[in-house]
């Protein structure tokens, strides 16, 4: 059977991680969130006290970190330490779009990407998966949705109690505006991705169409 790679690029708060996590569990698939990837480097970065880009690539290069990729379940490492509790507070979302635009985090970010995809049979979720990491992937699918619907999603899986939907929303358009005018990677649509806006569908329902489509390209 054909080895499956499938790599879902998108703006934050588009539902990439549970779409992926469904997708992935459905085609019996490794899912790899690796935005949560980039958030373990700022967790650790400021835990360390840490915002030289220097000190933080070369943090990155000597770091011990260890991804448990499964099909719905993905857990993050830094030296042994399960921390992915911590990765989707404010201040690691308010920190995370500076630290993953350094190329020395990239590099290394992407190298793990890749020995994961190798395997095959992954779903891999990010900004930047059908574009570099993944050009070759079998199936690119670029999801959106606009930004209050994003923020609304966002707003109701967040830990943190003290924050409103509106800075949820002015948060997700600095982040937006961070990630695609980056010169390193930014974020943007692959020419072969398929643009799905799902600001109308169910996480189930994106699933659905993003299973529809692999099984066309599989055909
Ligand atoms: O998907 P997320 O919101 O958890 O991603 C967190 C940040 O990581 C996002 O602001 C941009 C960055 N990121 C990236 O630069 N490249 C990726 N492949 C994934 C995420």
């Amino acid at each position: 059977m054909r080895k499956k790679i499938i790599a879902l690029d998108g703006p934050a708060g588009a539902g990439k991680s549970s779409v992926s996590k469904m997708v992935a569990k459905r085609l019996n698939c490794t899912y790899l969130d690796t935005g949560a990837m980039y958030r373990a480097i700022t967790y650790e970065a400021l835990k360390r006290n840490i915002s030289e880009e220097k000190e933080i690539v070369q943090m990155v290069e000597n770091l011990n970190m260890d991804i448990c990729a499964k099909e719905d379940t993905m857990h993050v490492f830094i030296e042994g330490e399960d921390i992915t509790q911590y990765l989707r507070t404010s201040e690691v979302s308010s920190n995370v779009s500076r630290i993953s635009a350094f190329q020395g985090v990239r590099n290394a970010m992407v190298k793990l990407q890749r020995k994961v995809a190798e395997k095959g049979n992954a779903v891999l979720d990010g900004r930047d998966i059908g574009t570099v990491v993944l050009p070759d992937a079998d199936l690119k699918i670029f999801l959106t949705a606009s930004v209050h619907t994003r923020a609304l999603r966002r707003y109701k899986e967040l830990k943190d109690t003290d924050t409103t939907l509106e800075r949820i929303e002015e948060e997700i358009k600095r982040r937006d505006n961070l990630d695609m005018t980056r010169k390193i990677s930014p974020l943007r649509k692959a020419d072969d991705a398929i643009l799905l806006d799902n600001s109308d569908l169910t996480l189930e329902e994106t699933a659905d169409k993003i299973i529809s489509y692999w099984k066309k390209v599989s055909e």
